[in-house]
């Protein structure tokens, strides 16, 4: 199956904005010529002050310094709506999709202006400026993106937090950048099911005196706790302002949106990303990678709490003038046929989804995607995860009936935007390979000993040069940027992505290499499954590893030890998943959580995450090097215990 490669169709090499002849040139000038290609392309978008200078950029850990069009002056909010005005003022912006299949909007780019206008200027009334962080808190609705717009248009910097985090992870993400103002709704909808975001956000408020106010967006109407003088309804305060706010002039460097995800060690980090070269780069390859023309219909179905809905439900496809739809609901509500009734209700042209939806909808069955038209279809996106090979033939032949190419997307949240995928019109596709690189991406493999690797190899996979949407630092923590991402390989990006090149240059993401599991296509750290087990009472020690899955691509396994007098049990097992879940949020419940009387160690006390893994994974012959074990015995005792396990 990996040899198999699908030409570009015909009609896609002539109608594409590149061909492979296209590509081939413009990535060779792109990596050549870096200042005069940039300097071309960041004229995408509207400048106020037009940039004198480029790219200034430093991997020299010493100096880690990224800076793109820095003289040049923009506003986003007006960048992914008024400059429309003119010409598409009556076309629709958003094409909003409800949980409920009877609930949907179209919003124009028109009303779009409006709202995000009054919505600026109730944050404004609020005292709300340049340079302060709003933390968004919101279910998939339009005032989420209304939301992050309005920040834009007043130069404030967003924080979006996933609904589906917990009153402790939000409050964490709020003080961690010290918002305080925070956007949210009485409560969100989800497969039919309520989700409680403000009683959330109380909860979350009680560790976070400095939020001022909450402003609340009405969806359900359901009964929620209110504090006067600190809660406000949106709807009351979007009629008592104007609908005039001129946009804020803003730097390309001034920040944006701060997006807090989850790494190897430690808490969350705030990822870092800014005005000019971001948008220049979320919607330049939303142009190229979705060819997206005038007139289609592109549905992302990522959640705005994560970056793909910051890049390519928002910011990249408005940039560009498209008609982006925002959908609220969950693939399997009311059946796994939705997806495809929502493309076939809204004549859905390009489809951008995660291999974890892929592989559940696979598992439903073909008849109720057969049962759906999708002729509107012409092409199919892929991102978050390694997607296996069946998926992607399933996908293609399937939900496309063979007639629509797939684009395998590589990035991640530090990098603003896609890196590694194919462009529809210029790429034989070879399934479960994210292709090639994006115009400008410089990427290599290397070796745990720090060398290049040539040709056909396997290695960790690093950037060696800055394109514009990368991350510009963790916020509040410059140091934790250096040291995570540029310390590993000297003066290159380390992405902590495996990789494999082949004969033919393409790229195989194989999985992260560091202590960061890919639940669903969430990143999850380790580190933080294990610090959320270990509060328990009950509980002395634990250790969290991934585990192959075959719905969600790697589950979360974790190796606990109970305090001494504690016995295991059905119950505290759920217990645990429970404690886990309230503490952190649904991604993060442990799927299998093995008791372990003991954890294999060095000599020095650090855990031997290698061996665990393996054994997660089922692969006991297989353990490597176990002589620096402080007690070998332990090893055996895990492994007749997962044997054994009901
Ligand atoms: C990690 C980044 C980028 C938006 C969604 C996730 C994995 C992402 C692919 C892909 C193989 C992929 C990588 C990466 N990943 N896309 N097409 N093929 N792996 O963003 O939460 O920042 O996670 O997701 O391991 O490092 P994220």
């Amino acid at each position: 199956m990996q040899d198999t490669v699908i030409p570009v169709p015909e009609d896609w090499a002539r109608r594409a904005y590149v061909d492979d002849a296209a590509y081939q040139q413009m990535y060779r000038r792109s990596v050549d010529d870096p200042e005069g290609f940039w300097a071309e392309h960041g004229k995408r978008i509207d400048w106020i002050r037009p940039y004198s200078r480029v790219k200034n950029t430093s991997y020299d850990p010493h100096d880690v310094s990224i800076k793109w069009f820095e003289d040049g002056t923009l506003n986003v909010a007006a960048n992914c709506i008024d400059r429309h005005l003119e010409e598409r003022g009556d076309q629709v912006a958003i094409i909003w999709e409800g949980d409920d299949p009877a609930d949907d909007a179209k919003i124009t780019y028109r009303e779009l202006h409006e709202k995000v206008c009054r919505f600026a200027n109730v944050l404004k009334k609020l005292g709300a400026k340049k340079g302060d962080r709003i933390t968004i808190y919101m279910p998939m609705i339009p005032e989420a993106a209304y939301a992050m717009l309005a920040c834009a248009r007043i130069g404030a910097i967003h924080s979006v937090v996933f609904g589906g985090f917990s009153p402790d992870s939000l409050a964490g993400r709020i003080q961690g950048c010290d918002s305080n103002i925070v956007i949210t709704a009485d409560e969100g909808l989800r497969g039919g099911r309520k989700v409680p975001l403000k009683a959330n956000t109380d909860e979350a408020l009680k560790k976070c005196p400095t939020v001022k106010n909450v402003v609340v967006v009405r969806r359900t109407g359901g009964d929620i706790g209110w504090e006067e003088g600190r809660d406000v309804w949106l709807h009351d305060e979007m009629q008592a302002v104007s609908a005039d706010c001129p946009p804020e002039e803003m730097n390309a460097e001034d920040p944006l949106f701060i997006l807090y995800t989850s790494g190897s060690t430690g808490q969350p980090k705030g990822v870092l990303h800014t005005s000019g070269g971001y948008l220049v780069y979320a919607s330049m390859t939303h142009h190229y990678v979705f060819d997206y023309h005038d007139g289609d219909v592109y549905w992302c179905t990522a959640d705005v709490g994560w970056v793909t809905g910051h890049s390519y439900i928002v910011y990249g496809p408005l940039a560009n003038g498209a008609t982006t739809l925002m959908f609220e609901g969950v693939p399997n509500y009311p059946t796994a046929a939705r997806f495809w009734e929502v493309c076939d209700k809204h004549k859905v042209n390009i489809f951008y989804t995660a291999p974890t939806a892929i592989r559940a909808l696979m598992g439903a069955g073909d008849d109720l995607v057969k049962k759906t038209d999708r002729s509107s279809l012409r092409l199919l996106g892929s991102v978050g995860e390694p997607i296996n090979p069946e998926a992607w033939m399933w996908y293609y032949n399937v939900v496309g009936d063979g007639r629509c190419p797939i684009v395998d997307t590589w990035w991640q949240t530090e990098t603003g935007g896609i890196l590694i995928t194919p462009l529809p019109g210029a790429t034989g596709l070879k399934p479960g390979s994210a292709t090639r690189p994006f115009f400008g991406i410089q990427p290599a493999l290397m070796d745990g000993e720090g060398n290049e690797l040539t040709g056909a190899a396997s290695g960790n996979l690093v950037i060696t040069d800055s394109w514009p949407g990368q991350m510009r630092t963790v916020y509040g923590d410059h140091e934790r940027f250096v040291q995570t991402y540029f310390s590993t390989y000297k003066g290159m990006y380390f992405t902590g992505d495996g990789c494999r090149r082949d004969e033919d240059g393409y790229y195989w993401i194989t999985g992260r290499v560091d202590d960061v599991i890919n639940v669903s296509g969430h990143r999850m750290g380790t580190a933080e499954v294990e610090s959320s087990l270990v509060a328990h009472p009950k509980v002395s020690e634990a250790a969290v590893v991934g585990y192959p899955h075959d719905i969600k691509g790697q589950g979360i396994y974790a190796y606990v030890t109970l305090m001494s007098g504690e016995t295991p049990s059905e119950d505290l097992r759920k217990e645990l998943v429970a404690w886990v879940r309230k503490d952190i949020g649904p991604i993060a419940s442990p799927d299998l959580i093995q008791w372990a009387p003991g954890l294999p160690k060095t000599r020095s006390g650090k855990i031997m995450r290698r061996i665990l893994r393996k054994i997660a994974e089922d692969e006991f012959s297989n353990l490597g090097d176990t002589s620096t074990l402080a007690d070998p015995a332990v090893v055996d005792d895990l492994i007749d215990n997962r044997q054994n396990r009901a």
